[in-house]
Parts: C-alpha cells; sequence; structure tokens
C-alpha cells in the first residue's frame, strides 16, 4: 500500500491497529550506458512495495535525492550533501513517529546511503528502525553469486540493471555489450559502500560509469527472482521486527480492543 494513494483517514484507520511503514531510499544517478539513472530507486520502490504487500503495511515515498558527489561528472546525476540528506532523514523518521508510526523500515537501494541513515537513526533510540540493502539478504546475494559471479561489480551492477529490465525498461548495451575493465579484490575493498574519489577523477577512471559491474549480463528473467527472493526476505525481517517491538510496546489503546 503507498502512502502517497492513501486518504489521511485511512491513514489514521491504519495507525489504530498497526504501527510500522517501509521507506524505500536510493539514488539519481548514472548506471552506466545501459542502467537507468533512478535504478538504485526504482529497485529499492519495488522491493519495499512488494513487502509492504506481504505484511499489509504502508510505504512511504521513495527517498530519492540523496548524496552520490562521485557521479556528478555525468549527466542526470542529482546529489545532495550528506548534512542535507541526514537533515531529510531526521526529519522524515521524526514526522513519522510524531504522527504514531513506530516500526520504521529502510529498504536501501545506494551504498552510500547506509552510514548516514544510520547516523540519522542514532538520534532516535528508542525507535523500532531497521535499514537493509536489498542485496545483502542471503538467499538474494547467493542469486547475485550464481548469476554473475565477480562480474556483479560495484556500480551498474547486473543485478540492479535485471530488476530494471524486470519492471521498468530494457536498454541495449551497445559498447557495454563489452566486459567493463576487472576490479582488483584491493580497490573494491577500499571502495566499499561508494567511497570514490572527486567526479572528474571518477569518470576518467571508468568513463562509461560502470565499476567493474558487467551489467550486459542482466536479464529481465534474472530480475523477478531476485526481486521475488529480496520481497520475501525483507518481508520476513519485517515481520521479525515487527514482533521483536510488540514485545517491548504496551499495547496502543487499553479501551478500544483491535481486530
Ligand atoms: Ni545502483
Amino acid at each position: 500500500m503507498r502512502l502517497d494513494e492513501a486518504t489521511w483517514p485511512e491513514v489514521e484507520a491504519y495507525l489504530a491497529h498497526s504501527r510500522g511503514i517501509f521507506i524505500p531510499t536510493g539514488s539519481t544517478e548514472q548506471h552506466g550506458p545501459m542502467g537507468l539513472i533512478g535504478t538504485d530507486a526504482l529497485c529499492a520502490e519495488a522491493i519495499a512495495e512488494g513487502a509492504a504487500d506481504i505484511a499489509k503495511a504502508y510505504v512511504a515515498p521513495t527517498v530519492a535525492y540523496t548524496p552520490a558527489p562521485f557521479n556528478t561528472a555525468f549527466p542526470g546525476t542529482i546529489s545532495i550533501s550528506k548534512p542535507v540528506f541526514l537533515s531529510l532523514v531526521g526529519e522524515i523518521i521524526a514526522g513519522l513517529l510524531g504522527q504514531g508510526f513506530e516500526i520504521l523500515y529502510f529498504v536501501n537501494g545506494h551504498g552510500a546511503n547506509i552510514a548516514p541513515l544510520g547516523e540519522a537513526a542514532d538520534s532516535f533510540p528508542d525507535a523500532h528502525i531497521r535499514i537493509r540493502n536489498w542485496w545483502d539478504f542471503e538467499t538474494v546475494d547467493r542469486l547475485r553469486t550464481k548469476y554473475y559471479g565477480d562480474w556483479e561489480g560495484m556500480h551498474a551492477t547486473p543485478s540492479e540493471v535485471s530488476i530494471t529490465q524486470s519492471t521498468h525498461r530494457i536498454v541495449q548495451p551497445g559498447d557495454a555489450a563489452e566486459p567493463p575493465e576487472k576490479l582488483s579484490a584491493r580497490y573494491i575493498q577500499t571502495h566499499a559502500g561508494d567511497r570514490h574519489g572527486p567526479p572528474d577523477e571518477h569518470r576518467r577512471r571508468f568513463p562509461d560509469g560502470r565499476v567493474g559491474s558487467h551489467s550486459a549480463l542482466a536479464d529481465p528473467a534474472h530480475g523477478d527472482a531476485l526481486l521475488a527472493a529480496a520481497i520475501e526476505a525483507v518481508a520476513d525481517d519485517y515481520s521479525q521486527l515487527c514482533l521483536r517491538s510488540a514485545s517491548q510496546m504496551p499495547p496502543k489503546t487499553s479501551t478500544s480492543p483491535q481486530k
């Protein structure tokens, strides 16, 4: 259920018996010659909506403006600074908590968001906040390894391109039919979490925007399988978070029993 497609009385009725909400976070940045600019946001949104359907919970509008400074030399990338992102997420969390949401589940699609999301959540130690990259779940990671091995790479990954091929559209690879430069283990280790260099240097180093990822291995059928695995994993993780939080919370009302 999308929050933006609900009415306020519907949300008020929901809050009388449920306290959870999903918040997809992504980015607006280049994803190589065949990846869509909104890839991270579109993947997180599709997974959050799928999990929310299972959990019968709301999904807040996707946070698609996030820090991606290293990609700004590629047209289409819109990056906001970390302090702005921290404030934005902090105010979203505070707003939701203020209205009675108590379980906030961030489905993330952009590596560079993780550290600031964690920092923002730390300001609300009493809230039940979970932050997860969709690709980190074991069942999803197993599929990525099975399909692509090392060619999953770091950016414009065939797994995320597969998902948007399934949910949105397929862009022909052109020159990206050839594999990109293979990354060393050391490069992957030192640049984890999207710790990349200044924009011009980053574009010189990775001229077509792929960072070790062979996007052309993407396949919409893989996308369907990755989506299904991620949706199931997120829904399961969310229900565990709800169970844990329920055991720590007093009943919401003492006078009007729900259900
Ligand atoms: Ni991405």
